[in-house]
């Protein structure tokens, strides 16, 4: 069988069987071809049909040093040599042990405790059943606050807890009777200011709203969850600095615990280690997935304060245990791979390698700005969203029904860059190792495409 017949046959069963995420099913149905990965090098994903396209993406932001990184293949190779899985639940393995300490070594200042999970939204949903039931059980019980604050536009998974906290009408709104209700504070999405602003900074983007919000509901809150410095999912909105260490001021000023969920800016994507670190802000408790494991393995890890862990310790009988867990807890594979992507960190200094490329990438979507549908290009380090609009005074969206992010996606498709909008929001997130000449290739795919899409080429 050749490769396009293989692709035939693979995209035929694919239809008949699958069921994607985030997919609209009939849509897909008719994407012909369909993209179906067969192997990658580097930053380079390769069709079955035995095409090359740029990962822009890094594979829905996870790999971070490129697919096939011979240390973290052979890590991984090396793991399975001594055993595949053991559980987490009464005994242990040292790959996560290891790791455990090299987390707490790197992380903000104070987070001590691993706990570990399998994905994003696992690693939200520990972080929020760890915020509530310490509040319970913390030497002096405030069972009271029970609650918790999140972004207007928040994204932090799909499992019911994380939706909860989640803002994304689009996503969340149907499931709303299964939900917590959850206060809200506005998100700092200057492009239409919640207020009205017609220039930063406003009330929302200094921080000052959401401090005191929090301040005036402390009493009632257990946490406040926030994703720091990038809402990713709600289309790469950024924050100022002082917007999160207003939330913390407040949160130390409150007795309320700070939840920063790094899913998705952790490891080094906004140009820093922790996106935390851009404003010098330490969290009570922190969620890390996608990129910890080098985009290899599902693997998650909720780090703790120690007086978190210390609400929980007592003698058994006292049910203070944190009853919480997964089959695949701590997957000594992914675990493997972790220590091996931290690895790489140290041997090829990523972050000091990445600044240059960070430059060069922002010169680059410097230039989209003057097109005549692109709203704004924005984001932080290695992530960035430009936003497409039909009428660029307005900024009045396009028809949600014409699809034109997807349909620049499929532009750059043909001319193979593989990306993946967020609505009418081009999202670029590449693997650390693309060269410059890649940035610039990538960006030039993108303007092409845009002009395309938008009938103005
Ligand atoms: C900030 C944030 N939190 C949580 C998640 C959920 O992660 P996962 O898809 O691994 O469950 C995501 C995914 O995009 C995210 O961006």
């Amino acid at each position: 069988m050749d490769e396009r017949d293989r692709l035939r046959r693979l995209a035929a069963l694919d239809r008949r069987h699958l069921w994607h995420p985030f997919t609209p099913m009939d849509e897909w149905e008719r994407e012909d071809p369909p993209l179906i990965v067969e192997r990658a090098e580097g930053a380079w994903l390769i069709g079955v049909e035995g095409r090359r396209y740029l990962d822009g993406v890094s594979s829905l932001w996870v790999n971070l040093h490129g697919h096939r990184r011979e240390e973290i293949d052979r890590a991984v190779r090396d793991q399975l040599g001594r055993v595949a899985h053991s559980t987490q639940l009464g005994m242990g393995h040292p790959a996560p042990i290891e790791l455990a300490e090299r987390l707490a070594r790197i992380a903000p200042p104070g987070l001590t405790r691993v706990f570990y999970s399998d994905s994003g939204a696992t690693a939200v949903e520990v972080a929020l059943k760890m915020a509530f039931q310490y509040q319970i059980q913390r030497a002096t019980a405030r069972p009271e606050k029970r609650r918790f604050l999140a972004l207007n536009l928040a994204y932090h998974g799909d499992t019911l807890g994380a939706v909860s906290a989640g803002g994304i009408d689009l996503f969340h709104q149907v499931f709303e009777p299964l939900l917590f209700s959850v206060l809200r504070a506005e998100a700092p999405y200057c492009l239409r200011c919640p207020r009205g602003a017609s220039k930063p900074p406003c009330p929302v983007c200094s921080g000052e709203e959401a401090k005191a919000h929090i301040l005036a509901r402390a009493g009632e809150l257990a946490a406040v969850i926030v994703e720091p410095m990038v809402q990713g999912a709600a289309g790469m909105i950024v924050q100022r600095p002082e917007f999160l260490r207003k939330i913390r001021e407040a949160c130390d000023a409150g007795d309320v615990l700070l939840i920063a969920d790094e899913v998705a800016t952790g490891f080094g994507r906004t140009g820093r280690m922790f996106a935390c670190e851009h404003a010098g802000v330490a969290p009570d408790i922190l969620c890390l997935a996608k990129g910890i494991t080098g985009g290899y393995l599902p693997l998650a890890a909720t780090l703790a304060a120690e007086r978190i862990f210390d609400a929980f310790r007592g003698a058994p009988e006292r049910d203070r245990t944190f009853f919480h867990g997964h089959s695949y807890t701590g997957n000594p594979l992914g675990c493997a791979a972790a220590l091996a992507s931290l690895d790489v960190f140290e041997k090829d200094r990523t972050l000091d390698a990445l600044q240059p490329k960070i430059a060069r990438l922002w010169r680059e979507l410097g230039a989209l700005r003057d097109l005549p549908h692109v709203a704004e290009a924005r984001g932080l380090g290695f992530m960035a969203g430009i936003e497409l609009v039909k009428e660029k005074a307005a900024k009045t969206p396009f028809d949600p029904a014409l699809r034109m992010g997807r349909r620049v996606g499929l532009a750059a498709r043909k001319r193979g860059l593989a990306i993946r909008p967020l609505g009418d929001v081009v999202v670029l997130m590449p693997p650390y190792c693309v060269t410059e000449d890649e940035i610039a290739w990538m960006v030039g795919v993108v303007r092409e495409s845009i002009e395309e899409a938008a009938g103005t080429a």
